[in-house]
């Protein structure tokens, strides 16, 4: 994976035809997805449940890109060879989720991945001040996380701001995960995300055999995400 801040939807598949994950995969990469987020749920850290790393494994050869993994679990570290023998390219562990995340984060960059470090809405950014040498990724869930289909929280807009300018010229993706729409991901571009997850937003309207609205949801977010960029003229 080579590091650039140009715009990339991630479309969570929590939002896919459950049954049929891998061919979900291609469609929407083939449709113009730039990596697939896989949400991984323990009914512990968040009140839902979803899938583990065998499912991760499963659908890895449908997957040309970035397999993107946001672990909404705790613990994280008894399974972090799990998710990375699974093929994850990126595995993003909760600030929340134990407290040792800086132990977390060094299991993670030791299998060879990307570190992500995802922040719920409720956290503030002062403890990323002191992990930016250990991560590739922060996600900023702008949805309490559990569920799809949630509503944007536009208090997220200013963490993401103040987050842009900790990072400075350090090569970390902002990422943005929940209620992300054509109307919200320009809220977030302008102010610093390059990573905008949207789950029901791309799937909607569409299905494995009629995937073309995949295409045109994802155009529809790049567009206005991109619209919004510093620098780039309305
Ligand atoms: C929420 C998940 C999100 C979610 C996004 O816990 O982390 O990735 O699936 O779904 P939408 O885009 O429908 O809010
Ligand atoms: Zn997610």
């Amino acid at each position: 994976m080579t590091f650039d801040r140009t715009i990339k939807i991630a479309p969570s598949i929590l939002s896919a035809d459950f049954a049929s994950f891998g061919a979900e995969c291609c469609a929407v990469e083939d449709q113009g997805a730039d990596w697939v987020h896989v949400d991984v749920m323990d009914g512990h850290f968040v009140p839902n449940l979803t899938f583990g790393p065998a499912m991760c494994a499963a659908i890895r050869p449908h997957i040309r890109g970035v397999m993107d993994v946001h672990l909404m679990i705790a613990p994280v570290d008894p399974y972090i060879d799990a998710f990375a023998n699974a093929g994850a390219d990126i595995i993003t562990a909760h600030l929340e989720a134990g407290p040792h995340i800086h132990r977390t984060l060094q299991a993670i960059r030791a299998t060879g991945k990307k570190a992500g470090l995802a922040l719920n809405p409720g956290t503030g950014i002062e403890a990323v001040e002191h992990l930016l040498d250990m991560i590739d990724l922060v996600c900023v869930m702008t949805v309490n996380p559990g569920f799809g289909g949630q509503k944007f929280i536009h208090s997220q807009i200013a963490k993401v701001e103040r987050l842009r300018a900790m990072i400075g010229d350090r090569p970390i993706h902002i990422e943005i995960d929940g209620g992300i729409t054509p109307e919200t991901a320009p809220l977030m571009t302008r102010v610093g995300a390059d990573v905008l997850v949207a789950g029901s937003a791309v799937f909607k309207g569409g299905s494995i055999d009629d995937p073309a609205p995949y295409g045109a949801n994802i155009r529809a977010i790049r567009l206005a995400a991109e619209r919004a960029l510093p620098g780039t003229l309305a």
